[in-house]
């Protein structure tokens, strides 16, 4: 080998321009940091005291909220700039698609257990050991979680109630919680639907989709009502038709009412040929025109009918036939509406007119237009069918609206969680101090290492008691101190109701939650914990310019 072909080994990098990369243990110190920094804002959102946050994003949208989902889901897109944050959003995210509450306890208690991590890994325990142990303490705390439960009968209202208000009540609704939690109870209870399941028998079936909240600007959040059909968020689209009809026969109707063919829709003119000589009289065309559009709501009134909905345009001249006919009509109805009001009025949608007849009529006690606020809905109620209901939510601002509308969702979908299991466990910190106590009493069955992690998931069960306190401005330490004696008593129902500041029974102070929300949560917060500390080395590519 000659001097000219020998090339020192020089270092090529590995990675591109630019790239970041942080890696070993300085990777999951940093990513502990910034899950601590997320986990503090989420904290101080949770329970009745909890606080809300203003966002306010670069687009200029002010949102205040104190759903955790929902400010993680602004922080992650304008505020945050690390991966971390994706994995507790998700934490939150799924949490609110499975259950509709918890968000926040999800979000905490993964927080807490990556946290309470850093101490171990400063004893040099490997991450796959506290993995391990946060596992087998999960296990042990699921089992106790079914032993403190108890079975509530889903027709006993005033337990059904409890439960709502409770998830109600760590939101912004305030004293109005209860009201609320009432017109929740009723909505879910009259969509519900009993369903033979092979194997199992009749059990009880919800679809949320079957539940509609319409908002309503103007007015107080006690003014909002549940009504046991569909409100249409459109006006009646004729000032000379009635505006109330009862025992109302109704046309669902897909083809547009109008005269010309409009590029991209079939009327119901696309059959009819009109030839126009050389000395077409324009006035004789109109007139032949106007004849066949009276046929056609000629035929809407020979079948009984006494209402039209559609989702499709009406235009003038057959707005002015209905009129004259005094049926009511209501066109754009949304397509979703549309499928409730086929399950609610037990009618038909169909395609045209030449399909319709008279037993493709739904049937509706009452049909009426309504003002509220500055605006006019159309309700559908008093019907024969079950299947659909409708929240009116009242309130002077779209803000405080939106943020009622996330929240009774929520709770609904909570309620749901509850009916198909009907296991329920104390609220207020309760459960945790409880599972807390059942992972710490059997930890030292286990080896050192583990052993530790093991009372590390009991320390961070504890955070949650101890964030409702703390929201609520009560001394921590007075409150687990007082906890800690009764837990060891077995009296698991005792938390801390944050309203009166004192200890109680849950059970009796009405605060509690459906198992499912509670096993979900602690579930969701291992995986995501153990995810997080998986993660030893972090690439980022730099941002390519638009
Ligand atoms: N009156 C009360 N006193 C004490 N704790 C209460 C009371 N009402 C509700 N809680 C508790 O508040 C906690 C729920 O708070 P919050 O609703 O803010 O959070 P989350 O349900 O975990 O998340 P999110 O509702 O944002 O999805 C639960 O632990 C519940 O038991
Ligand atoms: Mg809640």
């Amino acid at each position: 080998m000659t001097s000219s072909t020998f090339r020192p080994m020089i270092p090529y990098p590995i990675f591109g321009k630019g790239v970041r990369r942080s890696k070993g243990v300085t990777a999951l110190k940093g990513n502990i940091a910034v899950t601590r920094a997320i986990t503090e804002i989420i904290k101080t959102t949770l329970g009745p005291k909890g606080y809300s946050k203003i966002l306010y994003t670069p687009k200029g949208e002010l949102v205040i909220t104190n759903d955790s989902a929902t400010i993680l889901k602004k922080m992650d897109i304008f505020f945050f700039d690390h991966p971390i944050s994706n994995i507790l959003i998700e934490v939150a995210k799924t949490q609110e698609r499975m259950i509709g509450d918890g968000t926040t306890t999800a979000v905490i208690l993964a927080g807490e257990l990556a946290v309470k991590a850093e101490k171990l890994l400063d004893q040099k325990i490997h991450p796959n050991i506290i993995i391990k142990g946060y596992k087998r303490a999960l296990d042990i705390a699921v089992d106790y979680l079914q032993k403190i439960s108890s079975i509530i009968n889903p027709e006993n209202n005033n337990l059904i109630l409890n439960i709502v208000t409770t998830s109600l009540q760590g939101r912004n609704l305030g004293h109005f919680a209860p009201y609320i939690a009432k017109l929740v109870m009723e909505a879910v209870t009259y969509i519900s639907e009993k369903r033979n399941i092979p194997g199992t028998g009749e059990q009880l079936y919800f679809d949320i989709d079957n539940i509609k909240i319409v908002k309503a600007l103007g007015g107080s959040l006690p003014e909002s009502e549940l009504v046991k059909g569909v409100i249409i968020d459109e006006e009646v689209v004729h000032p000379l038709m009635p505006r109330r009809i009862v025992n109302a026969r109704i046309a669902l109707i897909y083809e547009p009412l109008e005269l010309r063919r409009r590029k991209d829709q079939r009327t119901f003119l696309t059959s009819y040929h009109i030839e126009i000589g050389a000395q077409a009289k324009i006035k004789s065309f109109k007139e032949e025109e106007a004849k066949i559009v009276q046929e056609k709501i000629e035929k809407i009134i020979e079948v009984g009918a006494n209402v039209v909905l559609t989702p499709k345009h009406i235009d003038e001249i057959a707005q002015y036939y209905l009129a004259k006919a005094n049926i009511l009509a209501v066109k754009r109805v949304r397509t979703t509406d549309m499928k409730l009001l086929t399950k609610v009025t037990g009618g038909k949608l169909v395609a045209t007119l030449d399909d319709l007849s008279s037993k493709d009529l739904g049937y509706a006690g009452i049909v009426e237009e309504r003002k509220i606020g500055d605006n006019k809905f159309v309700f559908v109620y008093e019907c024969d069918y079950r299947g659909a209901a409708s929240v009116l939510l009242r309130g002077n601002s779209d803000r405080l609206l939106d943020e009622a509308e996330r929240e009774v969702n929520n709770a609904i979908m909570n309620l749901i969680t509850f009916f198909k299991d009907t296991r329920v466990v104390p609220g207020g910190g309760a459960t945790e101090m409880a599972l807390s106590y059942a992972v710490r009493s059997v930890a030292t069955r286990y080896p050192g290492k583990e052993q530790l992690a093991m009372l590390a998931f009991a320390e961070a069960l504890e955070s949650i008691p101890l964030t409702l306190a703390e929201n609520a401005g009560i001394d921590k330490v007075d409150v687990i101190t007082e906890l800690r004696p009764l837990h060891e008593e077995g009296k698991h129902q005792y938390g801390i109701e944050v309203i009166s500041g004192k200890v109680k029974n849950m059970f009796e102070a009405g605060i509690i939650e459906p198992l499912q929300l509670k096993e979900h949560a602690l579930k969701i917060a291992v995986e995501a914990a153990s995810i997080i500390l998986r993660i030893n080395d972090i690439l980022v590519a730099p941002q390519k310019k638009p």
